[in-house]
């Protein structure tokens, strides 16, 4: 898109840019020619990608260290961003559980529930005035394909992604007169640290997506929300799975996955 600086830069604010997607985003809104402001917890990862983002691609980049899981964390990005003329906040950071609902620690889902759900809520109501008052600008939101229907042995993790979706749904309609587009990406199974970091062995995942290519397809779409599920593959999955009757969509996926909590073979 010719216009994609002039209409979402000067600067771009990108959530979990420390790895996988939030990183890929990181870079291809530099290649774009946008200034960062990059966001999540290891402030050493933050500092080499913007070292090398700067290097790389003449745009300037601050780091911000927040922890997501505190309440108070969109406040921390709305004041440290007061100054700058933010067109794009990509509210990507998210993490997951797999397993036995009743298996999950309870801290953890609380955990999630805020940096999930309670973060890009908050961070869309903070940045909204700012970007309506320029007239122009963009939100996109990471949800997952696992946001499009309950997904069994992910239960709270789902429940979080379809949180994400409907606000982003919700948004892109208040948002449209005001010149500000609203994508909300669904990504399948992408390479990065998420599975990991979910007890999940990354050699068991199928139909895995580069975190490059799942950022940039998001990025050319921004115009073509609501929604858009970035993997072709997972794409067809979910549409045969959404067009079935609910249970027995969900008992195939149940079917599925059962005695395998761990053995994801679709995406996070
Ligand atoms: N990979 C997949 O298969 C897949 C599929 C669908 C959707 N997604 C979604 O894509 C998004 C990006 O995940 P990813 O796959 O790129 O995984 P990842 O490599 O684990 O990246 C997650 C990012 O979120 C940040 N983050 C997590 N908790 C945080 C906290 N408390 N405070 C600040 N930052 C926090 C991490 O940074 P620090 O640890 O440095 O804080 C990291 O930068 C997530 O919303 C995920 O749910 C992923």
């Amino acid at each position: 898109m010719p216009d994609f600086k002039e209409r979402y830069g000067p600067v771009a604010l990108v959530t979990g840019a420390s790895s996988g997607i939030g990183a890929a985003f990181a870079e291809a809104l530099a290649a774009r020619g946008l200034n960062l402001v990059l966001v999540a917890r290891r402030v050493d990862r933050l500092q080499e990608l913007a070292g090398r983002l700067e290097r790389d691609h003449g745009v300037g980049v601050e780091v911000c260290p927040v922890d997501l899981a505190r309440p108070d964390a969109a406040e921390r990005m709305l004041s440290a961003t007061a100054a700058l003329d933010v067109g794009l906040v990509v509210s990507n950071a998210g993490f997951g559980m797999k397993g036995d609902h009743a298996d999950n620690d309870p801290l953890a889902m609380a955990e999630m529930l805020q940096v999930n759900c309670n973060v890009p809520m908050q961070l869309t109501r903070g940045f909204a005035p700012r970007l309506r008052e320029r007239g122009r600008g963009g939100f996109i939101l990471t949800s997952s394909v696992e946001g499009l229907i309950g997904c069994p042995y992910s239960a709270a993790y789902s429940a979080t992604k379809a949180l994400v979706k409907s606000l982003g749904e919700a948004l892109w309609a208040e948002l449209q007169p005001d010149g500000i587009d609203v994508l909300t990406v669904c990504p399948g199974a992408t390479e990065s640290e998420a599975a990991a970091r979910a007890g999940v062995d990354p050699a068991t995942l199928r139909n895995v997506m580069k975190a490059e290519d799942v950022a940039e397809l998001a990025l050319d779409n921004i115009r073509n929300g609501p929604t858009f599920v970035s993997s072709e593959h997972y794409r067809a999955t979910f549409d045969k799975l959404l067009s079935m009757p609910r249970r027995d969509a969900l008992m195939a996926m149940a079917a599925g996955m059962k005695g395998s909590a761990t053995d994801q073979n679709r995406g996070g």
